[in-house]
Protein backbone atom coordinates (compact mmCIF):
# COMPACT_ATOMS: atom_id res chain seq x y z
CA UNK A 1 0.00 0.00 0.00
CA UNK A 2 1.62 3.10 -0.70
CA UNK A 3 1.93 5.96 2.14
CA UNK A 4 -0.89 7.85 2.84
CA UNK A 5 -0.59 11.46 0.75
CA UNK A 6 -2.22 14.84 1.90
CA UNK A 7 -5.29 14.33 0.51
CA UNK A 8 -5.81 11.13 2.26
CA UNK A 9 -4.70 13.14 5.61
CA UNK A 10 -7.14 15.91 5.22
CA UNK A 11 -10.27 13.41 4.37
CA UNK A 12 -9.41 10.99 7.10
CA UNK A 13 -8.82 13.51 9.88
CA UNK A 14 -12.46 15.01 9.15
CA UNK A 15 -14.22 11.64 9.08
CA UNK A 16 -12.62 10.58 12.01
CA UNK A 17 -14.11 13.70 14.02
CA UNK A 18 -17.42 12.95 12.54
CA UNK A 19 -17.32 9.37 13.82
CA UNK A 20 -16.69 11.69 17.06
CA UNK A 21 -20.22 13.46 16.27
CA UNK A 22 -18.25 16.31 15.19
CA UNK A 23 -19.58 19.16 12.97
CA UNK A 24 -17.26 19.97 9.95
CA UNK A 25 -17.18 23.81 9.58
CA UNK A 26 -15.80 25.49 6.57
CA UNK A 27 -12.57 26.96 6.39
CA UNK A 28 -12.00 30.76 6.88
CA UNK A 29 -10.30 33.32 4.70
CA UNK A 30 -6.86 34.14 4.79
CA UNK A 31 -7.45 37.65 5.61
CA UNK A 32 -9.19 38.24 9.11
CA UNK A 33 -12.58 39.67 9.57
CA UNK A 34 -13.00 42.63 12.52
CA UNK A 35 -9.24 42.00 13.48
CA UNK A 36 -6.79 44.49 12.93
CA UNK A 37 -4.12 42.77 15.08
CA UNK A 38 -2.89 40.40 12.58
CA UNK A 39 -2.78 40.50 9.04
CA UNK A 40 -3.26 36.68 7.98
CA UNK A 41 -5.30 33.83 9.77
CA UNK A 42 -2.33 32.30 11.56
CA UNK A 43 -3.82 29.54 12.75
CA UNK A 44 -7.08 26.83 12.21
CA UNK A 45 -8.04 28.26 16.20
CA UNK A 46 -8.06 32.19 14.61
CA UNK A 47 -11.31 32.12 13.30
CA UNK A 48 -12.98 30.37 16.11
CA UNK A 49 -12.17 33.26 18.94
CA UNK A 50 -15.23 34.71 19.56
CA UNK A 51 -16.61 31.35 20.48
CA UNK A 52 -13.65 30.04 23.03
CA UNK A 53 -14.11 33.32 24.47
CA UNK A 54 -18.16 31.81 24.72
CA UNK A 55 -20.13 32.85 22.20
CA UNK A 56 -22.08 29.82 20.88
CA UNK A 57 -21.12 28.21 17.32
CA UNK A 58 -24.52 27.86 15.32
CA UNK A 59 -22.81 24.47 14.05
CA UNK A 60 -22.53 23.46 17.66
CA UNK A 61 -19.79 22.33 20.57
CA UNK A 62 -18.13 20.27 18.79
CA UNK A 63 -16.54 21.15 15.89
CA UNK A 64 -13.57 20.06 12.88
CA UNK A 65 -12.26 22.01 9.69
CA UNK A 66 -8.99 22.26 7.97
CA UNK A 67 -7.76 26.39 7.50
CA UNK A 68 -5.29 27.86 5.53
CA UNK A 69 -3.03 30.04 7.53
CA UNK A 70 0.16 32.22 6.17
CA UNK A 71 2.54 33.16 8.95
CA UNK A 72 5.55 35.05 7.15
CA UNK A 73 6.91 36.48 10.63
CA UNK A 74 10.27 34.84 9.49
CA UNK A 75 10.07 35.18 5.61
CA UNK A 76 13.86 35.59 5.52
CA UNK A 77 14.48 32.51 7.40
CA UNK A 78 12.88 30.28 4.57
CA UNK A 79 14.58 28.27 2.73
CA UNK A 80 15.64 25.72 5.34
CA UNK A 81 13.88 22.00 4.84
CA UNK A 82 11.10 22.97 7.21
CA UNK A 83 9.76 26.31 7.40
CA UNK A 84 6.11 26.95 5.43
CA UNK A 85 4.57 30.51 5.10
CA UNK A 86 1.65 28.83 3.76
CA UNK A 87 0.59 25.81 5.49
CA UNK A 88 -2.92 24.12 6.40
CA UNK A 89 -4.36 23.08 9.68
CA UNK A 90 -6.48 20.59 10.58
CA UNK A 91 -8.27 21.23 13.69
CA UNK A 92 -10.77 19.79 15.79
CA UNK A 93 -13.00 22.06 18.82
CA UNK A 94 -14.91 21.17 22.25
CA UNK A 95 -16.58 24.67 23.12
CA UNK A 96 -17.35 23.63 26.60
CA UNK A 97 -17.96 20.03 25.80
CA UNK A 98 -15.46 17.21 26.05
CA UNK A 99 -12.10 18.07 27.24
CA UNK A 100 -8.44 16.54 28.47
CA UNK A 101 -9.12 12.91 28.43
CA UNK A 102 -11.53 12.64 25.58
CA UNK A 103 -9.34 15.17 23.22
CA UNK A 104 -5.78 13.02 23.88
CA UNK A 105 -7.53 9.24 23.50
CA UNK A 106 -8.81 10.47 20.35
CA UNK A 107 -5.46 12.03 18.81
CA UNK A 108 -3.69 8.51 20.37
CA UNK A 109 -6.80 6.83 18.62
CA UNK A 110 -6.60 8.69 15.09
CA UNK A 111 -2.25 8.68 15.25
CA UNK A 112 -1.81 5.12 15.86
CA UNK A 113 -4.81 2.87 14.92
CA UNK A 114 -4.64 1.25 11.63
CA UNK A 115 -8.17 1.90 10.13
CA UNK A 116 -6.98 5.81 10.72
CA UNK A 117 -2.60 6.83 10.48
CA UNK A 118 -1.62 4.27 11.47
CA UNK A 119 1.20 5.18 12.64
CA UNK A 120 4.06 3.48 14.88
CA UNK A 121 3.26 4.42 18.79
CA UNK A 122 7.52 3.84 19.50
CA UNK A 123 7.95 6.68 17.40
CA UNK A 124 5.51 9.16 19.67
CA UNK A 125 6.71 11.51 22.02
CA UNK A 126 4.78 14.54 24.00
CA UNK A 127 5.09 17.59 26.21
CA UNK A 128 3.04 18.93 28.46
CA UNK A 129 2.50 22.36 30.32
CA UNK A 130 5.51 21.63 33.90
CA UNK A 131 3.27 24.24 35.25
CA UNK A 132 3.93 27.46 36.86
CA UNK A 133 2.70 30.31 39.59
CA UNK A 134 -0.82 30.52 38.28
CA UNK A 135 -1.48 27.01 37.05
CA UNK A 136 -0.07 23.28 38.23
CA UNK A 137 1.99 20.79 36.55
CA UNK A 138 -0.52 19.16 34.03
CA UNK A 139 -0.14 15.79 35.61
CA UNK A 140 -3.72 15.17 34.42
CA UNK A 141 -2.97 14.80 30.53
CA UNK A 142 0.37 13.25 31.47
CA UNK A 143 -1.46 10.65 33.75
CA UNK A 144 -3.81 10.51 30.44
CA UNK A 145 -1.01 9.98 28.21
CA UNK A 146 0.47 6.88 30.49
CA UNK A 147 -2.42 5.29 30.30
CA UNK A 148 -2.81 5.07 26.41
CA UNK A 149 0.38 2.80 26.92
CA UNK A 150 2.86 5.93 26.49
CA UNK A 151 6.48 4.99 28.78
CA UNK A 152 7.24 8.00 31.29
CA UNK A 153 10.37 9.05 29.38
CA UNK A 154 8.31 10.08 26.77
CA UNK A 155 7.06 12.93 28.26
CA UNK A 156 8.85 16.11 28.98
CA UNK A 157 7.21 18.64 30.91
CA UNK A 158 7.68 21.97 29.80
CA UNK A 159 7.46 25.87 30.33
CA UNK A 160 5.37 28.51 29.29
CA UNK A 161 7.38 28.90 26.53
CA UNK A 162 6.74 25.50 25.18
CA UNK A 163 3.51 24.30 26.49
CA UNK A 164 1.47 27.23 27.19
CA UNK A 165 -0.79 28.26 24.06
CA UNK A 166 -2.07 32.11 23.28
CA UNK A 167 -3.77 33.95 20.77
CA UNK A 168 -1.78 37.48 21.60
CA UNK A 169 -0.68 39.32 25.00
CA UNK A 170 -4.52 38.92 26.11
CA UNK A 171 -7.35 36.55 25.45
CA UNK A 172 -7.80 32.95 25.59
CA UNK A 173 -5.40 31.00 26.26
CA UNK A 174 -4.33 27.84 28.22
CA UNK A 175 -1.80 24.62 28.90
CA UNK A 176 -1.09 22.24 25.67
CA UNK A 177 -0.07 19.02 25.40
CA UNK A 178 2.46 18.78 21.73
CA UNK A 179 2.63 15.61 19.92
CA UNK A 180 6.02 14.70 17.95
CA UNK A 181 6.90 12.48 15.86
CA UNK A 182 10.43 10.54 15.29
CA UNK A 183 11.65 11.33 11.75
CA UNK A 184 15.52 10.20 12.61
CA UNK A 185 16.51 6.87 12.40
CA UNK A 186 15.89 3.94 13.66
CA UNK A 187 13.04 3.49 16.86
CA UNK A 188 14.49 5.72 19.85
CA UNK A 189 14.64 4.47 23.37
CA UNK A 190 11.87 4.72 25.33
CA UNK A 191 13.77 7.75 27.09
CA UNK A 192 13.67 10.13 23.92
CA UNK A 193 11.61 12.84 23.83
CA UNK A 194 11.62 16.60 22.43
CA UNK A 195 13.97 17.50 25.65
CA UNK A 196 16.76 15.54 24.89
CA UNK A 197 16.15 15.23 20.82
CA UNK A 198 14.76 18.08 19.63
CA UNK A 199 15.77 17.54 15.45
CA UNK A 200 14.66 14.23 15.55
CA UNK A 201 11.13 15.08 17.31
CA UNK A 202 8.62 16.51 14.62
CA UNK A 203 5.61 18.61 15.97
CA UNK A 204 2.68 17.29 14.15
CA UNK A 205 -0.70 18.29 16.50
CA UNK A 206 -0.75 20.43 19.50
CA UNK A 207 -3.72 20.32 21.62
CA UNK A 208 -4.39 23.40 23.67
CA UNK A 209 -7.05 23.49 27.02
CA UNK A 210 -8.33 26.34 26.72
CA UNK A 211 -9.77 27.37 30.01
CA UNK A 212 -8.08 30.59 30.90
CA UNK A 213 -8.29 33.86 29.72
CA UNK A 214 -5.54 36.51 29.98
CA UNK A 215 -6.77 39.77 30.50
CA UNK A 216 -4.24 41.87 31.87
CA UNK A 217 -0.47 41.01 32.59
CA UNK A 218 -2.05 40.41 35.87
CA UNK A 219 -5.15 39.14 35.76
CA UNK A 220 -5.72 35.22 34.53
CA UNK A 221 -9.43 34.33 34.79
CA UNK A 222 -11.37 30.95 34.30
CA UNK A 223 -13.09 30.94 30.62
CA UNK A 224 -16.94 30.21 31.53
CA UNK A 225 -16.12 26.98 29.58
CA UNK A 226 -13.52 24.23 29.88
CA UNK A 227 -12.75 24.35 25.79
CA UNK A 228 -10.29 22.47 23.47
CA UNK A 229 -8.12 23.25 21.01
CA UNK A 230 -5.98 21.52 18.43
CA UNK A 231 -4.21 22.09 15.38
CA UNK A 232 -2.50 19.54 13.19
CA UNK A 233 -0.27 20.31 10.57
CA UNK A 234 -0.67 18.83 7.45
CA UNK A 235 2.12 19.13 5.68
CA UNK A 236 4.08 17.74 8.77
CA UNK A 237 2.04 14.75 9.59
CA UNK A 238 2.02 14.06 5.66
CA UNK A 239 6.15 14.17 5.35
CA UNK A 240 5.67 11.62 8.90
CA UNK A 241 3.50 9.71 7.29
CA UNK A 242 5.44 9.26 4.14
CA UNK A 243 9.17 8.57 6.35
CA UNK A 244 10.46 11.50 4.35
CA UNK A 245 12.58 14.11 6.27
CA UNK A 246 11.01 17.51 4.83
CA UNK A 247 7.65 18.66 3.66
CA UNK A 248 9.57 19.73 0.17
CA UNK A 249 9.76 15.71 -0.39
CA UNK A 250 6.22 14.64 -0.14
CA UNK A 251 3.46 15.24 -3.16
CA UNK A 252 2.48 18.34 -1.44
CA UNK A 253 5.56 20.39 -2.99
CA UNK A 254 6.09 17.96 -6.37
CA UNK A 255 4.03 19.74 -8.72
CA UNK A 256 5.40 22.92 -8.21
CA UNK A 257 8.96 21.64 -7.88
CA UNK A 258 8.57 19.89 -11.01
CA UNK A 259 7.56 22.95 -12.39
CA UNK A 260 10.37 25.19 -11.22
CA UNK A 261 12.81 22.24 -12.66
CA UNK A 262 11.19 22.63 -15.93
CA UNK A 263 11.70 26.49 -16.20
CA UNK A 264 15.40 26.56 -14.80
CA UNK A 265 16.57 23.20 -15.88
CA UNK A 266 17.89 22.28 -12.25
CA UNK A 267 17.51 19.26 -10.66
CA UNK A 268 15.75 19.35 -6.83
CA UNK A 269 18.41 17.91 -4.85
CA UNK A 270 21.60 18.03 -6.06
CA UNK A 271 23.20 21.39 -4.96
CA UNK A 272 22.75 22.82 -1.42
CA UNK A 273 22.91 26.40 -2.39
CA UNK A 274 20.35 26.01 -5.30
CA UNK A 275 18.15 23.26 -3.11
CA UNK A 276 17.70 26.64 -1.32
CA UNK A 277 16.50 28.38 -4.00
CA UNK A 278 13.65 25.93 -5.37
CA UNK A 279 12.34 25.88 -1.73
CA UNK A 280 12.23 29.58 -1.77
CA UNK A 281 10.65 29.30 -5.09
CA UNK A 282 8.05 26.56 -4.31
CA UNK A 283 7.05 28.01 -0.92
CA UNK A 284 6.37 31.56 -1.15
CA UNK A 285 4.79 31.09 -4.88
CA UNK A 286 2.57 28.68 -2.79
CA UNK A 287 1.46 31.62 -0.63
CA UNK A 288 1.43 34.13 -3.09
CA UNK A 289 -1.33 31.67 -4.94
CA UNK A 290 -3.29 31.37 -1.92
CA UNK A 291 -3.09 35.24 -1.21
CA UNK A 292 -4.17 36.08 -4.48
CA UNK A 293 -6.65 33.56 -4.96
CA UNK A 294 -7.93 34.08 -1.27
CA UNK A 295 -11.80 34.63 -1.42
CA UNK A 296 -10.76 38.39 0.24
CA UNK A 297 -7.95 38.51 -1.98
CA UNK A 298 -5.43 41.47 -1.82
CA UNK A 299 -3.33 42.38 -4.53
CA UNK A 300 0.37 43.14 -4.49
CA UNK A 301 1.21 46.83 -2.76
CA UNK A 302 3.26 48.49 -0.15
CA UNK A 303 0.87 48.28 2.70
CA UNK A 304 -0.34 45.59 4.98
CA UNK A 305 -0.75 42.24 3.54
CA UNK A 306 -0.26 43.38 0.10
CA UNK A 307 2.72 44.30 0.93
CA UNK A 308 3.85 40.66 2.30
CA UNK A 309 2.23 39.11 -0.93
CA UNK A 310 4.32 41.92 -2.79
CA UNK A 311 7.85 40.51 -0.99
CA UNK A 312 7.10 36.82 -1.52
CA UNK A 313 6.81 37.74 -5.13
CA UNK A 314 9.81 39.74 -5.56
CA UNK A 315 11.90 37.22 -3.44
CA UNK A 316 10.70 34.19 -5.37
CA UNK A 317 11.75 36.14 -8.49
CA UNK A 318 14.97 36.62 -6.72
CA UNK A 319 15.28 33.34 -6.10
CA UNK A 320 14.48 32.25 -9.75
CA UNK A 321 17.23 34.37 -10.84
CA UNK A 322 19.72 32.74 -8.68
CA UNK A 323 18.59 29.48 -10.38
CA UNK A 324 19.37 30.53 -13.81
CA UNK A 325 15.84 31.54 -14.83
CA UNK A 326 16.47 34.96 -16.63
CA UNK A 327 12.68 35.94 -18.24
CA UNK A 328 9.23 35.42 -16.58
CA UNK A 329 8.44 32.26 -15.02
CA UNK A 330 5.76 32.72 -12.56
CA UNK A 331 2.90 31.57 -14.44
CA UNK A 332 3.23 28.20 -15.22
CA UNK A 333 4.59 27.58 -11.60
CA UNK A 334 1.38 29.19 -10.20
CA UNK A 335 -0.79 27.36 -12.36
CA UNK A 336 0.88 24.18 -10.87
CA UNK A 337 0.12 25.23 -7.64
CA UNK A 338 -3.36 26.12 -8.01
CA UNK A 339 -4.31 22.81 -9.82
CA UNK A 340 -2.93 20.67 -6.91
CA UNK A 341 -4.92 23.10 -4.27
CA UNK A 342 -8.26 23.92 -6.21
CA UNK A 343 -9.86 20.68 -4.99
CA UNK A 344 -10.03 21.48 -1.62
CA UNK A 345 -9.64 25.33 -2.29
CA UNK A 346 -11.97 25.87 -4.82
CA UNK A 347 -12.03 29.95 -4.60
CA UNK A 348 -8.50 28.91 -6.63
CA UNK A 349 -10.17 27.51 -9.35
CA UNK A 350 -12.72 30.25 -9.07
CA UNK A 351 -9.75 33.10 -9.24
CA UNK A 352 -7.54 31.66 -11.33
CA UNK A 353 -7.86 34.12 -14.11
CA UNK A 354 -7.02 37.13 -11.58
CA UNK A 355 -3.82 35.19 -9.48
CA UNK A 356 -2.08 34.56 -12.94
CA UNK A 357 -2.81 38.53 -14.09
CA UNK A 358 -1.10 39.86 -11.21
CA UNK A 359 1.66 37.44 -11.00
CA UNK A 360 2.06 38.63 -14.20
CA UNK A 361 2.08 42.53 -13.29
CA UNK A 362 4.47 42.00 -10.58
CA UNK A 363 7.07 40.08 -12.25
CA UNK A 364 6.98 42.36 -15.44
CA UNK A 365 7.56 45.46 -12.49
CA UNK A 366 9.77 44.05 -10.70
CA UNK A 367 11.97 43.11 -13.70
CA UNK A 368 11.70 46.21 -15.07
CA UNK A 369 12.95 47.73 -11.86
CA UNK A 370 15.58 44.88 -12.42
CA UNK A 371 17.01 46.40 -15.41
CA UNK A 372 16.97 49.56 -15.00
CA UNK A 373 19.16 48.67 -11.82
CA UNK A 374 21.27 46.53 -13.26
CA UNK A 375 22.10 49.03 -15.93
CA UNK A 376 22.94 51.68 -13.71
CA UNK A 377 25.58 49.21 -12.66
CA UNK A 378 26.92 48.43 -15.28
CA UNK A 379 27.65 52.04 -16.19
CA UNK A 380 29.32 52.70 -13.06
CA UNK A 381 31.74 49.28 -12.54
CA UNK A 382 34.47 50.32 -14.94
CA UNK A 383 34.89 53.51 -12.45
CA UNK A 384 33.86 51.22 -9.10
CA UNK A 385 36.75 48.59 -11.02
CA UNK A 386 39.42 51.50 -10.31
CA UNK A 387 38.93 51.18 -6.49
CA UNK A 388 42.25 49.64 -5.35
CA UNK A 389 40.16 48.01 -1.88
CA UNK A 390 38.14 46.55 -4.32
CA UNK A 391 34.46 47.85 -2.22
CA UNK A 392 31.83 49.68 -3.24
CA UNK A 393 30.83 52.76 -1.09
CA UNK A 394 27.57 52.77 0.28
CA UNK A 395 26.73 55.97 -0.80
CA UNK A 396 26.65 54.51 -4.51
CA UNK A 397 24.61 50.94 -3.13
CA UNK A 398 22.32 53.33 -1.70
CA UNK A 399 21.72 55.59 -4.70
CA UNK A 400 20.83 52.44 -6.68
CA UNK A 401 18.57 51.58 -4.03
CA UNK A 402 17.25 55.39 -3.87
CA UNK A 403 16.39 56.19 -7.43
CA UNK A 404 15.81 52.89 -8.40
CA UNK A 405 14.36 50.60 -6.06
CA UNK A 406 17.02 48.24 -6.60
CA UNK A 407 17.80 45.88 -3.69
CA UNK A 408 21.40 46.27 -1.61
CA UNK A 409 21.26 42.10 -1.90
CA UNK A 410 21.42 42.18 -5.99
CA UNK A 411 24.24 45.30 -5.96
CA UNK A 412 25.94 42.97 -3.32
CA UNK A 413 25.48 40.05 -6.11
CA UNK A 414 26.77 41.86 -9.09
CA UNK A 415 29.60 43.34 -7.10
CA UNK A 416 30.42 39.48 -6.20
CA UNK A 417 30.55 38.48 -9.60
CA UNK A 418 33.41 41.09 -10.38
CA UNK A 419 35.24 40.74 -6.84
CA UNK A 420 33.72 43.59 -5.20
CA UNK A 421 32.19 44.20 -2.03
CA UNK A 422 29.75 46.65 -1.27
CA UNK A 423 30.52 48.85 2.21
CA UNK A 424 27.09 47.75 3.91
CA UNK A 425 27.84 50.05 7.26
CA UNK A 426 28.11 52.73 4.83
CA UNK A 427 24.71 52.12 3.02
CA UNK A 428 22.93 51.82 6.59
CA UNK A 429 24.69 55.14 7.33
CA UNK A 430 23.40 56.59 4.07
CA UNK A 431 19.56 55.40 4.52
CA UNK A 432 19.52 56.97 8.04
CA UNK A 433 21.04 60.01 6.87
CA UNK A 434 18.93 60.75 4.01
CA UNK A 435 15.99 60.04 6.29
CA UNK A 436 17.50 62.42 8.77
CA UNK A 437 18.36 64.85 6.12
CA UNK A 438 14.38 64.71 4.42
CA UNK A 439 13.33 65.90 8.03
CA UNK A 440 15.54 68.79 8.51
CA UNK A 441 14.48 72.28 8.61
CA UNK A 442 10.88 70.87 9.57
CA UNK A 443 12.38 71.44 13.18
CA UNK A 444 11.69 75.56 12.45
CA UNK A 445 8.30 75.20 10.92
CA UNK A 446 7.02 72.30 13.26
CA UNK A 447 8.17 74.31 16.20
CA UNK A 448 6.53 77.35 15.28
CA UNK A 449 3.56 74.99 14.68
CA UNK A 450 3.87 74.11 18.17
CA UNK A 451 4.15 78.19 19.74
CA UNK A 452 0.25 77.37 20.29
CA UNK A 453 -0.46 74.73 22.25
CA UNK A 454 -4.28 75.27 22.71
CA UNK A 455 -5.68 72.02 22.96
CA UNK A 456 -6.68 71.88 18.88
CA UNK A 457 -3.04 71.85 18.00
CA UNK A 458 -2.23 68.99 20.29
CA UNK A 459 -4.59 66.87 18.54
CA UNK A 460 -2.98 68.20 14.68
CA UNK A 461 0.04 67.01 15.88
CA UNK A 462 -1.29 63.63 17.24
CA UNK A 463 -2.53 63.68 13.88
CA UNK A 464 0.40 64.19 12.18
CA UNK A 465 1.93 61.27 13.86
CA UNK A 466 -1.21 59.41 12.14
CA UNK A 467 -0.80 60.65 9.02
CA UNK A 468 2.60 59.92 8.87
CA UNK A 469 2.48 56.04 9.53
CA UNK A 470 -0.71 55.64 7.24
CA UNK A 471 1.40 57.27 3.99
CA UNK A 472 4.05 55.09 5.05
CA UNK A 473 2.03 51.75 4.96
CA UNK A 474 0.04 53.23 1.99
CA UNK A 475 2.84 54.40 -0.10
CA UNK A 476 5.71 53.07 1.02
CA UNK A 477 8.92 53.45 3.67
CA UNK A 478 10.25 56.17 1.13
CA UNK A 479 7.73 58.59 2.29
CA UNK A 480 9.61 60.76 4.69
CA UNK A 481 8.68 63.91 6.34
CA UNK A 482 9.88 67.52 4.57
CA UNK A 483 7.56 69.77 6.81
CA UNK A 484 4.61 70.59 8.90
CA UNK A 485 2.79 73.26 9.76
CA UNK A 486 0.12 72.93 12.16
CA UNK A 487 -2.50 75.58 13.48
CA UNK A 488 -5.75 75.57 15.57
CA UNK A 489 -7.84 75.21 12.24
CA UNK A 490 -5.64 72.85 9.76
CA UNK A 491 -2.86 70.59 9.46
CA UNK A 492 -0.25 70.74 6.85
CA UNK A 493 1.91 67.87 5.69
CA UNK A 494 4.55 67.95 2.89
CA UNK A 495 6.69 64.88 2.15
CA UNK A 496 8.60 62.99 -0.03
CA UNK A 497 6.79 61.03 -2.59
CA UNK A 498 7.33 60.84 -6.63
CA UNK A 499 3.97 61.09 -7.93
CA UNK A 500 0.60 62.70 -7.56
CA UNK A 501 -1.13 60.30 -4.51
CA UNK A 502 -4.70 58.85 -6.28
CA UNK A 503 -7.71 59.45 -5.03
CA UNK A 504 -8.47 55.67 -4.04
CA UNK A 505 -4.68 56.08 -2.26
CA UNK A 506 -6.28 59.20 -0.40
CA UNK A 507 -8.63 57.64 0.67
CA UNK A 508 -7.07 54.66 1.92
CA UNK A 509 -4.54 56.51 3.88
CA UNK A 510 -7.70 58.65 5.30
CA UNK A 511 -9.18 55.50 6.28
CA UNK A 512 -6.40 54.22 7.94
CA UNK A 513 -6.23 57.05 9.79
CA UNK A 514 -9.42 57.33 11.24
CA UNK A 515 -9.27 53.48 11.61
CA UNK A 516 -6.39 54.62 14.63
CA UNK A 517 -9.05 57.12 16.06
CA UNK A 518 -11.75 54.68 16.33
CA UNK A 519 -9.34 52.27 17.72
CA UNK A 520 -8.82 54.57 20.43
CA UNK A 521 -5.24 53.91 20.95
CA UNK A 522 -3.40 55.00 23.91
CA UNK A 523 -0.55 57.85 23.27
CA UNK A 524 2.35 56.86 25.31
CA UNK A 525 5.98 58.34 26.26
CA UNK A 526 9.08 56.91 27.14
CA UNK A 527 12.48 58.40 27.63
CA UNK A 528 15.19 56.86 26.10
CA UNK A 529 18.65 56.88 24.51
CA UNK A 530 18.90 58.17 20.74
CA UNK A 531 20.48 55.16 19.47
CA UNK A 532 17.69 52.34 21.62
CA UNK A 533 14.84 54.85 20.26
CA UNK A 534 16.53 54.19 16.82
CA UNK A 535 16.95 50.27 17.39
CA UNK A 536 12.94 49.83 18.41
CA UNK A 537 12.61 51.33 15.10
CA UNK A 538 11.68 54.81 16.03
CA UNK A 539 11.47 57.57 13.34
CA UNK A 540 13.49 60.14 14.47
CA UNK A 541 12.54 63.73 13.76
CA UNK A 542 15.15 66.63 14.67
CA UNK A 543 18.22 65.77 12.55
CA UNK A 544 21.51 66.07 14.42
CA UNK A 545 20.00 68.29 17.25
CA UNK A 546 19.59 65.02 19.39
CA UNK A 547 19.99 65.03 23.03
CA UNK A 548 21.32 61.75 23.80
CA UNK A 549 18.34 60.99 25.88
CA UNK A 550 15.21 61.50 23.37
CA UNK A 551 11.39 61.63 24.14
CA UNK A 552 9.96 58.50 22.21
CA UNK A 553 5.71 58.95 21.25
CA UNK A 554 3.68 55.56 20.86
CA UNK A 555 0.43 55.28 19.11
CA UNK A 556 -0.51 52.36 20.16
CA UNK A 557 1.33 49.68 17.98
CA UNK A 558 0.72 51.96 15.16
CA UNK A 559 3.55 54.75 15.45
CA UNK A 560 6.23 55.49 17.24
CA UNK A 561 8.16 58.39 16.44
CA UNK A 562 10.96 60.78 18.53
CA UNK A 563 9.24 63.91 19.67
CA UNK A 564 8.97 66.67 22.05
CA UNK A 565 5.64 66.52 22.26
CA UNK A 566 2.79 67.47 23.61
CA UNK A 567 -0.16 64.89 22.30
CA UNK A 568 -3.54 63.74 23.35
CA UNK A 569 -3.74 60.83 25.69
CA UNK A 570 -5.85 58.81 23.18
CA UNK A 571 -6.38 59.02 19.79
CA UNK A 572 -10.55 58.99 20.23
CA UNK A 573 -10.04 62.49 21.17
CA UNK A 574 -9.22 63.39 17.42
CA UNK A 575 -12.70 63.65 16.05
CA UNK A 576 -12.66 62.88 12.24
CA UNK A 577 -9.63 62.91 9.84
CA UNK A 578 -10.51 64.46 6.43
CA UNK A 579 -7.72 65.41 3.69
CA UNK A 580 -8.66 68.26 1.71
CA UNK A 581 -6.40 68.52 -0.25
CA UNK A 582 -3.34 66.69 -2.05
CA UNK A 583 -1.14 69.03 -4.15
CA UNK A 584 2.44 68.68 -5.44
CA UNK A 585 4.76 70.83 -2.89
CA UNK A 586 8.13 71.24 -4.90
CA UNK A 587 9.91 68.52 -7.30
CA UNK A 588 9.41 65.00 -5.43
CA UNK A 589 7.42 66.66 -3.20
CA UNK A 590 3.63 66.34 -2.32
CA UNK A 591 1.23 68.15 0.37
CA UNK A 592 -1.73 66.92 2.14
CA UNK A 593 -3.69 69.58 4.13
CA UNK A 594 -6.24 68.36 6.17
CA UNK A 595 -8.97 69.00 9.37
CA UNK A 596 -10.27 67.30 12.11
CA UNK A 597 -13.59 67.83 12.18
N1 LIG B 1 -3.98 27.03 18.62
C1 LIG B 1 -3.13 25.91 18.45
C2 LIG B 1 -2.07 26.11 17.39
O1 LIG B 1 -2.15 26.99 16.59
C3 LIG B 1 -3.95 24.70 18.10
O2 LIG B 1 -4.88 25.02 17.11
O3 LIG B 1 -1.12 25.37 17.38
Amino acid sequence: MPPMNATELRDKFIAFFITKDHKQIAGKSLLPENDPSVLFTTAGMHPLVPYLLGEPHPAGARLCNYQKCIRTGDIDEVGDASHLTCFEMLGNWSLGDYFKKESIAWSWEFLTDKKWLGLDPRRISVTVFAGDADVPRDEESAGIWKSLGLPEGRIAYLGEEDNWWKVGPTGPCGPDTEIFYWIGPGIPADASNKRNDPDNWLEIWNNVFMEFNRVDEKTLVKLPKQNVDTGMGLERTATALQGKDSAFQTEVFAPIIAAIEAVSGCRYGTDAEKDRSVRIVADHLRSAVFILGDERGVTPSNVGAGYVLRRLIRRAVRHGRKLGIDKAFLEPLARAVVDTFKGPYPELGTNEAKVYAEFNKEETKFLETLQKGEHEFEKLAPNLLKNPKKVIPGRIAFRLYDTYGFPLELTEELAAERGLAVNKEEFEEAFKKHQELSRAGSEAVFKGGLADQSEMTVRYHTATHLLQAALKRVLGDHVAQKGSNITAERMRFDFTHPAAMTPEEVKNVEDIVNEQIKRDLPVTMEMMKLDEAKAKGATALFGEKYEETVKVYSVGDFSKEVCGGPHVEHTGALGRFKITKEQSSSAGVRRIRAVLE
